[in-house]
């Protein structure tokens, strides 16, 4: 085993936090219909060079068929006239396209599928396609635009800890986060972390507070009606504090455990429910206290220690 500085995460891991489905994944997508054949399969595959397509009814995605769906096809001495919709596998791992990439590298770990089609979370259409190396294609481009865009910041960031005399001085800011709303999820974080890069704090301290920020407002969302993320910025240490309303935790030490998770079926569907929030808090933290009243609420505090520049 690698040994790894847990309190420094990547570059790489904050970005697959911070990019989107629909930023990384492939828009022009061929699609077959259920009455193609898998001759259509074949030519398809010959000339675009890729492995799975597709298929579907009314902008509705209603299956896939892969390289191996047309192998077995072959294998069986099926019909190349045959339907597709015979032939396809019908019951597809999708992704949304405004699910962060962190939960989509997720289920390709799980699944073990090569591709996913992506669509869209209100209507269901199809909207595109995603593959490991679309990912790490996304994550190579935002990497050089954000190394670019933190060179930028580090000379116009204003410092303004360094101008400060007083000992004492700290800056607060506060956000509200609402439970239920999956699309919105992360925004609060974003914010708060393109508040810290303004201030001039190295992108380390950064992303270790934006992961464990964006891990506790996935709770807020994922588990409580609503909530609140309040970080008291000094020049020598970053403390969050997230407070909700509600339903609490019952055994705290439970809920600390890596993989445990109380996550309903259809949020782990969503790709959430990974049982490593709290855990992952724990480990970019400094400090870390988690209080919380059942029926009541969860009070989650964390501190991370800052280096100067
Ligand atoms: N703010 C909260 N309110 C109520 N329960 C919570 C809260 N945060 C965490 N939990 C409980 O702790 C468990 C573990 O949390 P976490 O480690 O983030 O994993 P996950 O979010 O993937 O379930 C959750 O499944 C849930 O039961
Ligand atoms: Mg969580």
């Amino acid at each position: 085993m690698k040994t790894l500085d847990h309190k420094k995460p990547s570059k790489t891991q904050e970005l697959t936090y911070e990019l989107k489905v629909e930023q990384v994944m492939r828009k022009n997508v061929t699609t077959l219909k259920p009455d193609s054949t898998m001759k259509d399969v074949r030519r398809i595959l010959r000339n675009n060079k890729i492995s799975g397509i597709p298929v579907v009814a009314d902008d509705r995605l209603v299956g896939i068929v892969t390289i191996e769906d047309f192998i077995i096809c072959l294998l069986e001495g099926g019909e190349i006239d045959g339907k597709v919709e015979n032939r396809m596998t019908k019951n597809v791992v999708t992704v949304y396209s405004d699910e962060p990439i962190v939960q989509v590298v997720g289920k390709f770990e799980k699944s073990g599928y090569g591709r996913f089609p992506v669509v869209d979370r209100d209507n269901k259409k199809l909207v595109g396609i995603i593959t490991k190396g679309d990912i790490i294609e996304g994550l190579l481009k935002k990497l050089e635009i954000d190394y670019q865009k933190e060179e930028i910041h580090t000379y116009r960031a204003s410092h303004i800890f360094e101008d400060v005399i007083s000992d004492n001085s700290t800056l607060i800011l506060k956000y509200r986060i609402k439970g239920g709303e999956f699309k919105k999820a992360g925004e609060q974080t974003s914010k708060l972390r393109k508040s810290l890069l303004r201030l001039g704090f190295l992108p380390e301290t950064i992303r270790r507070v934006a992961i464990a920020t964006f891990e506790a407002e996935m709770n807020i969302v994922i588990f409580t009606p609503e909530g609140e993320l309040v970080a008291k910025i000094q020049p020598d240490k970053i403390m969050v504090n997230a407070i909700d309303s509600g339903p609490g935790i019952p055994d705290v030490k439970k809920a600390m455990r890596q993989g445990y998770s109380t996550a309903p079926d259809w949020v782990r569907e969503l790709g959430f429910g990974a049982g490593m929030g709290l855990p992952n808090i724990k480990n970019y933290s400094d400090e870390m206290t988690l209080e919380s009243k059942v029926n009541e609420g969860t009070n989650l505090n964390f501190v991370i220690y800052t280096k100067k520049k």
